[in-house]
């Protein structure tokens, strides 16, 4: 990981991170960022900030570095490139989806597969800069509820930094989660109810744990550090250049949100220019606060009540950072849509006939969305459009029902 600190400027070595502190979006503060911070106190998130100016790194110095998501380390928070935990996540391709962008009438179609990171989703990414951090700061035990894939990302890379974990999760999240957390070492508990009840647990608990992290969504800055690299690698995978649109499925926004903190900050530093992409945050008509939100024109939204939905990383019924993720959508020109879960499903068959992909149904629940608003002419035909698939297929083998026959050794195929 330790490949050489760029100084392409002026004799002044560029330190590993430009870290410089974290800011509160909402009321302004400013924390120390070398101290482990939970949210603000005016409850906000906390985003980190760095000393863009000084850095005298350019995209042809990152063309030569290892291909996972530490190459852009002068904007993550890890100080000391030893600190780094890393199982190589990042760099996840970008492919073409010919066949069904004709099928879409969206012909420049394209997918970015987190389905190949480490534990299976684009989760890897926040739990590699997360856990990475946390540790380097000393924390030695983390906390948190998770609809599964963040818990399965965070026990394993809790595993490989040596940091105990404790996780709660419902007892609807995708099975495999829990095999995941309990080989990794997890205290696992299930909730009979949502992501929140595994919140109010967790919380609860901490109190009697002196050490603990909590690592709850948002309630850390550094998870969307690591998920900020999704956008750092579309602009580079497209050639230092940014697509009109991109398509996300929103839970509780991390992944909006540090993409559109990466398009931000790319444009600071000269990387890109032009216009930002259009962001759509995609969620399930069985949960839909931020999709309501936005029709709405509110800065927030509203709990949802009886949240469900098959794509259960996308079952968040009041997010912490709902009004950033707004943001985002506004200041883009973006937009939010629901669909349903009949849909998503068709289009994850869909998407692995046509195209050979076997995705979750939260990324499949964004070509529902192209579709849509394609059909409502949001999206013409020559706009490029970049949809985020943000976990493997194999993750969820229950949303495809197979019903074929059993044979016998002697039969006779027909
Ligand atoms: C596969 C998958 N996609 C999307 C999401 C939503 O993530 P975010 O918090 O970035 O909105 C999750 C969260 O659990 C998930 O597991
Ligand atoms: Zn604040």
């Amino acid at each position: 990981m330790a490949d050489a600190r760029t100084a392409a400027g002026i004799g002044r070595p560029v330190p590993y991170s430009t870290l410089s502190h974290l800011g509160c979006p909402r009321c302004g503060a400013r924390h120390d960022a070398d101290q482990v911070q939970g949210t603000c106190s005016c409850g906000s998130p906390l985003l980190a900030r760095y000393d863009l100016g000084p850095i005298q790194v350019s995209p042809l110095d990152i063309a030569g570095r290892p291909a996972n998501l530490w190459r852009y380390h002068e904007l993550l928070p890890v100080r000391e490139a030893g600190h780094v935990v890393s199982l190589g996540e990042g760099m996840t391709p970008l492919i073409a989806m010919p066949a069904l962008g004709r099928e879409l009438g969206v012909p420049n179609l394209l997918m970015k597969d987190e389905g190949l990171l480490p534990t299976g989703t684009f989760k890897a990414r926040g739990a590699a800069v997360g856990v990475s951090r946390a540790a380097e700061i000393g924390v030695r035990a983390i906390a948190m509820p998770t609809n599964g894939n963040a818990g399965a990302a965070w026990a394993v890379y809790a595993a490989r930094a040596g940091l105990r974990s404790l996780i709660v999760m419902p007892a609807g999240a995708p099975a495999i989660t829990r095999a995941e957390c309990a080989a990794a070492g997890a205290e696992l508990y299930l909730v009979d109810g949502l992501i929140g009840d595994a919140g109010r647990l967790i919380a609860a608990a901490l109190p009697g744990r002196p050490g603990f992290q909590d690592v709850s969504t948002l309630k850390e800055p550094y998870r969307l550090e690591g998920k900020k690299t999704m956008g750092l690698e579309i602009a580079e995978q497209l050639g230092w250049r940014l697509p009109g649109v991109i398509v996300y499925p929103t839970g509780g926004g991390v992944g909006i949100i540090g993409i559109y903190k990466a398009l931000l900050e790319m444009r600071e530093l000269g990387w890109v220019t032009g216009d930002l992409p259009r962001l759509v945050a995609v969620q399930a008509s069985g949960c839909a606060p931020i999709v309501t939100a936005f029709a709405g024109g509110a800065r927030q939204s509203e709990p949802w009540p009886d949240a469900r939905t098959v794509a259960f990383g996308i079952t968040v019924p009041k997010a912490l950072g709902d009004f950033l993720v707004l943001d985002a959508l506004y200041a883009t020109g973006g937009t939010a849509v629901a669909v349903d879960d009949e849909e998503l499903l068709a289009d994850q068959r869909e998407v692995a006939r046509l195209e050979g992909c076997f995705i979750c149904p939260e990324g499949a629940a964004c070509f529902s969305a192209v579709r849509r608003l394609r059909d409502s002419g949001w999206l013409s035909g020559s706009d490029e459009v970049v949809v985020l698939n943000t976990g493997t297929g194999l993750k969820y083998p229950d949303t495809v029902p197979v019903d074929v026959p059993l044979l016998a050794p002697a039969d006779v195929l027909p």
